[in-house]
């Protein structure tokens, strides 16, 4: 039992990235074993976990001559997150993958392998609709739009409506829209009030939850750190542990994840890696109380520091 995830806007400097960093910590903070893939040549999402990217081969490898990606799945310094650095020749896939045959499902095939190991899989695709989103949305079970409070919000969100439709339609029938999420929310201007009716008014799927604009998730990154571990009682670090929350309660009923507590690690803690599905399971289980006072205690923290 695994998800994968796509994290898709063709729109640039939307929180494609911030999104898909935080809420992995958040979730893998929450006991899930998490692996984020870097499916954009920028490396943002790689260099935002602290990790390199990788010489030695990954998802272009896999793209373009179908070489398993096992190896090169890297640990990070959170425990339970993994990643899957971008590589410098992947800005070479879009071209390259055009005349192969069957080439929109590369992504799937090497995902689907992964899948074992990990609960969660979050691909974080490229400001375009080219091949390497398409073959993320063709890989993914479901896709989580950011978009940012701001003029022109909802510009360019029809063609991408009509792109996943398209996937549906022909290479993905199961996929499902999750939500959007709205981020880089000023609470002080009508406008992010105004795009926010306006967007839950078009898209009933959008997440209760809404990333405030926080000074320090944008710092976050230089730090190769998640805002979790970076600043875990900001407002940006409560509100994607809200996300992920939401995000859990909806897997949880499409019966996408294993019946796991969620108990929320204090952030920051230098564990070693490598979540195993042994380390996983030996997790005591605790009564469902438990669960909610543990993540009260850390709500109220979060409420508290922000
Ligand atoms: N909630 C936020 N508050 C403040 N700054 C933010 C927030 N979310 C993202 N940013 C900043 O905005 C910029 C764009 O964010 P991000 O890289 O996550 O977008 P993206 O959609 O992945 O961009 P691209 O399309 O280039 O991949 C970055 O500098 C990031 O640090
Ligand atoms: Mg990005």
């Amino acid at each position: 039992m695994s998800v994968v995830i796509a994290l898709a806007n063709q729109k640039g400097g939307v929180g494609k990235t911030t999104t898909t960093v935080s809420l992995a910590a958040a979730l893998a903070a929450r006991h899930l074993r998490v692996l984020i893939v870097d499916a954009d040549p920028q490396a943002n999402a790689t260099s935002a976990v602290g990790a390199t990217k990788d010489d030695e081969g990954g998802l272009y490898e896999a793209l373009v001559d179908e070489r398993p990606l096992g190896d090169a799945v890297r640990d990070t310094n959170i425990a339970n997150l993994a990643v899957l650095p971008t590589t410098p020749a992947l800005a070479g896939a879009e071209v390259e993958l055009v005349s192969v045959m069957a080439r929109e499902y590369r992504m799937k095939r090497a995902l689907d392998a992964l899948r074992p190991r990990f609960d969660v899989i979050l691909v974080d695709c490229p400001p375009s609709l080219g091949l390497l989103t398409v073959n993320a949305l063709a890989a993914c079970d479901e896709v989580i739009i950011p978009v940012q409070c701001e003029y022109f919000a909802l510009e360019g969100l029809s063609h991408l409506s009509h792109t996943i439709e398209l996937v549906q339609r022909n290479l993905n029938p199961r996929l499902v829209i999750r939500g959007v999420v709205l981020t880089m929310f000023d609470g002080r201007t009508n406008l992010s009030r105004e795009v926010e009716t306006e967007v839950r008014t078009h898209f009933k799927q959008t997440f209760r939850a809404v990333i405030p604009r926080s000074i320090r998730l944008a710092e976050a990154p230089s730090h190769g750190e998640p805002i979790n571990v970076f600043d875990p009682l900001s407002a940006g670090a409560k509100a994607y542990d809200d996300l992920a929350d939401e995000l859990i309660e909806a897997l949880r009923a499409r019966d996408l994840l294993p019946p796991l507590p969620v108990k929320v690690t204090p952030p920051g803690l230098p564990v070693a890696i490598t979540a195993t599905p042994t380390a996983i399971m030996t997790t005591p289980a605790p009564t469902s109380t438990a669960i909610t006072s543990t993540h009260n205690s850390q709500t109220e923290q979060a409420h508290g520091g922000a």
